[in-house]
């Protein structure tokens, strides 16, 4: 099977265990364990809302988003629209049943599909693929699609090969029959230039490096770029 068939299969099967890391209602044992072994999934949620801000009017790509946890919060904080993509299904069952118990399903299109054939729309202001990299064997042509698809802010995490969790992780995700792609810092500078991203803020965050790549900081957000078309107008 495909490296894309084994990883979908691996986060339908998956969905649920993986989408109750962002819930607080668990015991002491359980969220300690969360904390050491994925605290960093919920580090770079905090991050990525902290620094994509302002949202309202905005519109936002989230590539591989899971159940939909960065599309939420993208529309709760005024998005305009969110567009979220992922191929596991059951991942994208959870988001839609998460977004119309929040209330914001009518600023949210969840599509099941790959990247990027599932998303030939566009362009967006900011994008996002947050614990996407870590399963994809070949970054430079999507991390490239996502830089022509955004107009200014493109956030992204790559798992770092050295770091205390990573064999064990390798060895969780051989046994799971899911395929697993760890970076070194040099490998992500050179995937980063080779898709035509050549300026980014680097963070070194917990097991990740998180890219935030500022393509076009003047480019206003589709708000306040209706706003000044109806200023325009007057
Ligand atoms: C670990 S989850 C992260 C979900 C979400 N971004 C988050 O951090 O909460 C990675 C997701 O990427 C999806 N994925 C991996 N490769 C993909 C591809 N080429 N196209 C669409 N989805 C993909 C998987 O199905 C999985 O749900």
């Amino acid at each position: 099977m495909s490296v894309e068939g084994r990883v979908k299969d691996h986060f339908d099967a998956d969905a649920a265990r993986f989408d109750a890391i962002y819930d607080d209602a668990k015991g002491p044992v359980a969220r300690f364990i969360d904390d050491v072994w994925r605290g960093v999934v919920r580090r770079r949620y905090l991050l990525v809302l902290e620094r994509l801000e302002p949202l309202a009017g905005k519109t936002v790509l989230d590539v591989g988003c899971g159940s939909g946890r960065y599309c939420l919060a993208y529309a709760q904080r005024g998005a305009a629209r969110v567009v979220g993509v992922d191929f596991a299904a059951a991942m994208i069952d959870l988001a839609r049943q998460h977004a119309q118990r929040l209330g914001v399903l009518d600023h949210c299109d969840f599509r099941v599909g790959s990247f990027p054939e599932s998303v030939p729309d566009g362009p967006f202001d900011a994008s996002t693929a947050m614990g996407f990299f870590d399963y994809v064997a070949d970054p430079v042509p999507l991390v490239a699609r996502m830089r022509e698809l955004t107009r200014s802010t493109m956030i992204m995490s790559f798992p770092k090969a050295r770091e205390w969790r990573a064999p064990l992780r390798r060895l969780r995700f051989w046994l799971a029959g899911c395929p697993l792609f760890l970076y070194s810092e040099a490998r992500v500078r050179e995937i980063l230039k080779a898709a035509g991203v050549p300026s980014y803020d680097w963070i070194d965050l917990d097991r990740d490096y998180v890219v935030i790549a500022t393509l076009n900081p003047a480019f206003p957000s589709s708000q306040s770029h209706s706003r000044i078309v109806g200023e325009a107008r007057e």
